[in-house]
């Protein structure tokens, strides 16, 4: 039984994506960031996907994406940055997972597991560069370094990396990205003076991959334009191609009157005598309550928008008078490329107050992915 509603994610789209990014950065090496299950296409497809559009690293947040990628028979490089206290790292360290380190006390812990193992971990250091988010603040680093330094004269690990994440790459010229840049040289300063010879430096992730070449380094970091889209709204990027489709089909219609008070709360009352379209996804399957009256589609050749509030497990679209019936499909959003008039993750980001990032990370687990493509 075909689903009624699915997410269509093209593999192909991802891989020349990556093509792509690795040609806007004159060819450094890209890692496609792969967390939060693939920015919610699906971590395994897209991971194959980048790997054929020539990644050559892949980086998840979370230790256990990083396993999840090695079961499947992954070998590439492969890095994860997000370690609260009493994460898996010494399964981490035996599936050579890279273990992105913000802090002396992660730094400890791994140190100790290598110990444990007897095997060495390769650590790759996160300087906190002016995001002051993760990332080990500009006073604790040449302390760090040189417990790191120390560990790795001690064959217990082998700093692999020296990296940094921008607050504001999406805002082109905003002066903390010099102030970032500047810190992380200094940074990688302080790691060479320390005896340190990391393989990898990084810092960019889709923006700064697409607008800043002093930024490159050895490795770029392409997590939202990797699945075809923008992180800078205003810039163009011929070629860009998104990779995700969320569509339904109707449930039902029904005709109503004038003054129709429409779904919960009656936040949408008709101006006339119409005919609504029920659609059968809701907040549970990403569509978020915000989206009442705002969020966008393509429904019966036509933009329309939702009337009324989202339900858990629905919404409703006034469609006037046109021929609309249960079983055709409505388009929440997709390629433009493909189907003319249909909104974009970014139509939906721009309507909601928000970022295409959270549009399509969203896609609740109740909604199939279907996977088109060879990639
Ligand atoms: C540390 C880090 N690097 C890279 C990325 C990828 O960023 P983007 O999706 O903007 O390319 C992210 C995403 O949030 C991140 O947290």
């Amino acid at each position: 039984m075909a689903p009624f509603a699915h997410a269509r994610v093209n593999v192909d789209a991802i891989t020349s994506n990556a093509r792509l990014l690795r040609e806007r950065a004159g060819g450094t090496p890209l890692m496609g960031v792969v967390k939060a299950d693939g920015y919610g296409h699906g971590m395994l497809p897209a991971a194959r996907a980048l790997i054929a559009g020539g990644a050559s690293w892949l980086g998840t947040a979370q230790i256990k994406e990083g396993l999840a990628l090695r079961e499947a028979g992954i070998t590439i490089p492969v890095m994860s940055w997000i370690i609260p206290p009493g994460e898996p790292v010494g399964a981490a360290i035996e599936a050579d997972i890279d273990l992105g380190v913000s802090d002396r006390a992660v730094l400890d812990e791994v140190v100790a597991e290598a110990r444990r193992l007897n095997l060495p971990a390769r650590v790759q250091l996160k300087t906190d560069t002016g995001l002051n988010r993760g990332g080990v603040s500009r006073g604790d680093w040449e302390s760090v370094v040189e417990a790191a330094a120390r560990a790795e004269e001690r064959g217990l690990i082998k700093v692999s990396g020296v990296w940094s994440h921008f607050a504001c790459s999406d805002e082109p010229g905003h002066p903390s990205i010099q102030a970032q840049l500047d810190v992380f040289h200094e940074s990688l300063g302080i790691a060479d003076k320390a005896g340190l010879t990391p393989e990898v430096r990084h810092i960019a992730n889709s923006a700064a991959l697409l607008t800043l070449p002093e930024a490159r380094f050895d490795l770029v970091r392409g997590g939202i334009a990797s699945y075809g889209l923008c992180p800078i709204p205003d810039l163009s990027v011929p070629g860009l191609r998104p990779a995700m489709t969320l569509e339904s089909k109707i449930a039902l219609t029904k005709r109503v009157p004038a003054g129709s008070g429409v779904s919960y709360g009656h936040r949408y009352v008709t101006e006339r005598e119409t005919s609504l379209a029920l659609v059968p996804l809701g907040y549970a399957d990403g569509v978020p309550r915000a989206a009442t009256n705002k969020g966008p589609l393509l429904l019966g050749g036509r933009r329309r928008t939702i009337a009324g509030t989202v339900c858990m497990d629905q919404f409703v679209v006034d469609v006037e008078d046109d021929a609309v019936a249960a079983g055709d499909y409505a388009i929440l959003f997709g390629d433009p490329g493909e189907h003319t008039d249909v909104p974009t993750a970014q139509d939906w980001a721009d309507a909601l107050d928000t970022i295409p990032y959270e549009i399509v990370t969203r896609v609740g687990v109740r909604v199939p992915r279907e996977y088109v493509g060879d990639s």
